[in-house]
């Protein structure tokens, strides 16, 4: 005996919603807290990982307008000041504005917050995420504080991108979770689902590729570290020859491609529930490995380098929601 649905939570109106005949209290003045539905809280949810993604491109538009310095110590912008003053120019303004925006990322996190608690299907698990990912946000702004009284130190200045990549892949797979409606189900006919061998190598396969596009990532931002965007014209580089850097992230580029490939073969010849997500990673992958030669090419033009970063958080959503759907589709059967 077989099951071949994968589960989702029921959308719209949630039979499963808080009501228990609680006062009217605090939340349920707040339109949408009081009985938290599956769509509210995915909406939330979405609204995390949108704004992770956001201060990605927004941290490396202050990187590459050779703002980092702009607020030249942290928690204050100057030793008298909290916020920029006029002397400071246009670069104390973008790195304040990045600043502020960790506020509004800690605001949304607070309502994904409440509303994946209060919602009446979440499991334990989801409601550890959900923290996990609040906690993450005031945790990069102290980080990044850090960068600041590090001087922009390089390799800082990588973990700190390399932690908001962390809260990206967490906030897309709490979208996953708490999705109100099903991913792609196994095909209907018992004969076209394969063994369980070969549901567990598509499983295999796309934690391959999330690991490749995490060394990708990393290299990345080695190359970054030995680049002429250092976030301040007096930053000290890391030291390694961009060109041979530059060789590396590429390589690791062309194991990814390879993967990639393999996924698309792997979904197409079996059929599997994956096929989409491995044709929108495949998408991905080509056009952020576009944009890096291109970049490269190019001489770093600033519009490049923000669109390559923004392109790597969207590539890692891509390999991490790859990783949810095989291991969904194959835990969802139970083989006899
Ligand atoms: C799947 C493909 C790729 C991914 C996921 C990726 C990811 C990244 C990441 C995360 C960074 C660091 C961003 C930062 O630290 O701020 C980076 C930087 C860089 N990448 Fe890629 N990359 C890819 C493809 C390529 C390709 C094909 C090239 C071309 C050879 C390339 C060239 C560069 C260069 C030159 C930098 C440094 C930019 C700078 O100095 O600011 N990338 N990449």
């Amino acid at each position: 005996m077989t099951t071949s649905q994968t589960s989702a939570r029921p959308g719209g109106a949630d039979p499963g919603a808080h009501d228990g005949g609680e006062a009217p209290g605090f939340w349920q003045r707040i339109p949408g807290f009081g009985r938290p539905t599956a769509r509210f809280v995915h909406r939330w949810a979405i609204a995390l990982l949108i704004s992770n993604v956001g201060i990605v491109a927004t941290g490396g538009a202050v990187r590459v307008t050779a703002s980092g310095l702009g607020c030249p110590t942290w928690p204050r912008c100057t030793d008298e000041s909290f916020v920029p003053h006029g002397e400071l120019g246009i670069h104390g303004a973008i790195e304040f504005g990045n600043r502020l925006l960790t506020w509004v990322l800690i605001v949304i996190a607070i309502a994904a917050w409440v509303a994946v608690l209060r919602y009446a299907n979440s499991t334990r698990s989801d409601k550890w995420l959900v923290t996990l990912i609040a906690l993450g946000i005031p945790l990069q702004g102290v980080i990044g504080g850090i960068t600041v009284l590090t001087d922009l130190n390089p390799w800082v200045v990588a973990l700190h991108f390399l932690l908001s990549m962390i809260l990206v892949s967490a906030a897309t797979v709490l979208v996953y979770r708490m999705r109100p409606y099903p991913t792609p189900s196994e095909p209907a006919a018992e004969a076209e689902i394969p063994a369980a061998a070969i549901r567990r190598l598509g499983v295999y396969l796309a934690w391959l590729i999330y690991l490749v596009t995490w060394v990708t990532i990393y290299l990345g931002t080695v190359v970054t570290g030995s680049g002429p965007h250092a976030g301040d014209a007096d930053v000290p580089r890391n030291g390694l020859d961009p060109d041979n850097a530059t060789q590396l992230h590429a390589d690791a580029v062309f194991v990814l491609v390879g993967l990639g490939i393999a996924a698309l073969v792997y979904a197409r010849v079996f059929a599997r529930p994956q096929q989409r997500s491995a044709i929108v990673f495949a998408l991905l992958i080509l056009l952020q490995g576009l944009i890096g030669f291109v970049q490269f090419f190019t001489g770093l033009p600033i519009a490049l380098v923000i669109a390559h970063m923004f392109g790597s958080a969207l590539l890692l959503i891509g390999a991490t929601w790859q990783v949810l759907v095989a291991t969904e589709t194959d835990r969802s059967r139970v083989d006899a």
